[in-house]
């Protein structure tokens, strides 16, 4: 694990992207060049009546190493407050956090799946891997979400020129379905090459995936979500089973797991 920075950064930018979704960009970051995807931050609101921090996935991060972007959906009282917050407002972070996905060989084909607000860390990853010399025309792009809203930053994911697929459950934009339609067939057709799959999502999706890469062979990976109280391995709130036996604390081990490593 690389060192944890604990400190203090302003809102720098602040994007409304649709409904309940916001894009937050926090400088300085000390460690922001030092973040990898896979990695989170943890995020302390200023208020006294949330106790806990909350974690976000990296979703970006500047050239100059600076800035540090966030994405994240409203769903309760911390994420109320944090889109209530403005730009010049000031929070507190921990970073960087967790793990890394594996960087894949530049002759495989990458499967890069995202489902509603998991698609974050799946757009830091296809960025870094071009940015890494990976073909763009290698790297597939799944993002499932229910409607066209919940497909957050189309255009920015088209500019990467990576292959997007975009689905929704009722068809409002892209393929109408679940995203795991997509990916199967992109496998199907995928003669004789090698491949390698990245995850993050909601768990019926994750299971899903892992299903995929039984069924066909394809090695991968996915992110995980859990309640993080502390986010650095102490108080044991985040732990998951293994299917081998025995437990690991997500903020610490993961977020980011081969398949067919924890039970979901
Ligand atoms: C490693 C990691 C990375 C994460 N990355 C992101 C990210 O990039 N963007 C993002 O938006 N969220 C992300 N999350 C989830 C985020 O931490 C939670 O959404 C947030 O803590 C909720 O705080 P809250 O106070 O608003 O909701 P709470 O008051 O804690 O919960 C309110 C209600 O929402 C439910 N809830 C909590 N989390 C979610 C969720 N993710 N989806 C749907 N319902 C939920 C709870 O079960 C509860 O019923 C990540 C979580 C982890 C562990
Ligand atoms: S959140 Fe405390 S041990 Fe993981």
């Amino acid at each position: 694990m690389s060192k944890i920075a604990c400190q203090d950064t302003l809102i720098t930018k602040k994007r409304h992207l649709s409904q309940d979704y916001f894009s937050l960009t926090f400088s300085p970051v000390s460690r922001a060049n030092r973040c990898v995807p896979g990695q989170f931050i943890h995020l302390l609101l200023p208020s006294t009546d949330v106790t806990f921090r909350r974690a976000f996935s990296v979703a970006s991060v500047s050239e100059d190493g600076n800035e540090l972007e966030i994405i994240f959906r409203v769903v309760g009282r911390g994420t109320t407050l944090l889109a209530g917050l403005a730009k010049g407002d000031r929070v507190n972070i921990l970073v960087p956090l967790g793990n890394r996905f594996t960087i894949p060989r530049k002759n495989e084909r990458v499967l890069l799946i995202g489902g509603g607000i998991g698609f974050p860390p799946m757009m830091f990853l296809a960025s870094r891997l071009l940015a890494k010399g990976h073909p763009a025309d290698k790297i597939e792009f799944f993002y499932g979400g229910r409607s066209k809203d919940d497909i957050l930053e189309r255009t920015r994911i088209k500019k990467l020129g990576v292959r997007f697929h975009p689905v929704t459950e009722d068809g409002s934009f892209g393929e109408k379905g679940l995203v795991t339609q997509p990916v199967e067939r992109v496998i199907s057709e995928a003669t004789g090459e090698k491949m390698r799959m990245y995850a993050c999502g909601p768990e019926p999706m994750l299971k899903a995936v892992e299903a995929l890469g039984v069924k066909y062979g394809i090695p991968g990976e996915i992110s995980v979500e859990a309640p993080m109280p502390c986010g650095f391995g102490v108080c044991l709130g985040c732990v998951l089973p293994l299917k081998a036996g025995g437990y690991t604390r997500v903020c610490t081990d993961g977020p980011v797991y081969p398949f067919g490593e924890v039970v979901l």
